[in-house]
């Protein structure tokens, strides 16, 4: 399959390309397209052999459900049963945005879409681009998020095409991902509203609107491992890439004494790699790459670059890789979330 490949401007919108991807939606293709989180690989929600492209395309086994993006907030009565008073509260806060809320589902919805789940999660997001392409796709797009199943997800374009060339009719390039991390994951299906996910919608903002909510105990116990997470994705070992990783804890003279101990004492067939914040890239030279994940307090920084980090060490073939600890005040969560998952939860603490 040829890939048509075409660049977005989200602040002159060529409708055209809108247009084209939209009936190519609507044909039961699949299109990559760029939110506010990270790209998604698009298709048409109601349509059972649409979601089973999206599974083949990515490789990913099919009992793990895809989130249905709209792009007003209406249509969610189409696809959900019943919206709790509370739900409707955040959607007032945080919708358009980088929140993804599960119900239980109407029959419209196929099972194929909610890897045979009777719920289904629901996400309105505020990248301008989505919100076009979701209203000239029939207003119901299944995506996941668009890399090829065990990769990071991808928050560039470019990453789209290196992990989905060949297999999906089209990708929308609109530049970088602002937040660069998945949706915050709220279920309103159990008894009290559960973070299954944590993202840029923190446990405070949820509090600050509905008060207390649980936290899904797979995911958030000592930043997870045992267990069975109730958001089924959460199981598979996620953004690892190739190289060993191991996250380097504790006051920030240790961490970079720590780190350059290794970087001269390496093998000469070995690369190493460091993430660290802006503040301290100098400190590891010698290395043989060094990604600079932002200031220590541009949380938002952090967040965007994480998974470009990653594929950049995959893409400069890293056999070590060492990453400070970025556990900043409000996305913290979010972030240690992915970075232990993708070091396998190795952490040292120095
Ligand atoms: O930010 C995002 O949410 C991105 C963009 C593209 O919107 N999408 C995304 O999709 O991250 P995906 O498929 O990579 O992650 C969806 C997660 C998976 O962990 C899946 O198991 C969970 O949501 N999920 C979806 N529907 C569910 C349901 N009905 N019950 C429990 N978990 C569900
Ligand atoms: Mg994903």
């Amino acid at each position: 399959m040829k890939t048509i490949y075409e660049t977005v401007d989200p602040g002159s919108m060529d409708m055209s390309v809108i247009d084209k991807a939209g009936s190519i939606i609507r044909s039961g293709g699949l299109v990559a397209f760029p939110t506010e989180t990270v790209y998604g690989l698009g298709g048409d929600a109601l349509n059972p052999e649409s979601s089973e492209k999206i599974y083949r395309a990515k490789g990913r086994p099919s009992d793990n459900p895809l989130i249905v993006h709209i792009s007003d907030f209406d249509s969610i009565y189409d696809i959900v049963r019943d919206v709790s008073a509370e739900a409707k509260l955040l959607a007032d806060r945080y919708w358009p945005g980088p929140l993804t809320m599960i119900f239980d589902k109407k029959p419209v919805v196929p099972k194929e879409t909610t890897g045979g789940l009777d719920t289904v999660a629901v996400r309105f997001p505020s990248h301008p681009v989505a919100q076009k392409f979701i209203e000239a796709s029939g207003g119901f797009v299944a995506a996941p998020s668009a890399n090829l199943s065990g990769r990071p997800s991808p928050t560039y374009g470019r990453h789209v095409l290196e992990d989905m060339d060949g297999r999906i009719d089209m990708i929308i390039d609109s530049g970088e991902c602002n937040i660069g991390l998945e949706s915050t994951i709220v279920d309103f299906t159990s008894e009290v509203p559960m973070i299954l996910r944590p993202g840029y919608v923190n446990e405070k903002m949820l509090n600050s609107v509905i008060g207390e909510v649980a936290k899904d105990p797979a995911v958030f116990g000592n930043m997870a491992s045992g267990g069975h997470p109730k958001a089924p994705g959460m199981k598979y070992r996620h953004y690892a890439p190739k190289g060993s990783m191991t996250i380097v804890s504790g006051k920030t003279d240790n961490v970079i004494e720590y780190i350059t101990n290794r970087i001269k004492s390496k093998r000469p067939d070995e690369r190493i790699g460091v993430l660290a914040c802006s503040q301290n890239v100098s400190q590891y030279t010698g290395a043989d790459m060094i990604f600079d994940m932002g200031c220590a307090d541009n949380e938002i920084e952090i967040s965007s670059r994480l998974y470009d980090a990653l594929r950049e060490c995959d893409e400069k073939k890293i056999d070590v890789i060492y990453s400070e600890e970025f556990d900043t005040p409000d996305l913290g969560l979010a972030i240690m979330n992915r970075l232990i998952k993708a070091a396998g939860h190795n952490i040292i603490n120095v």
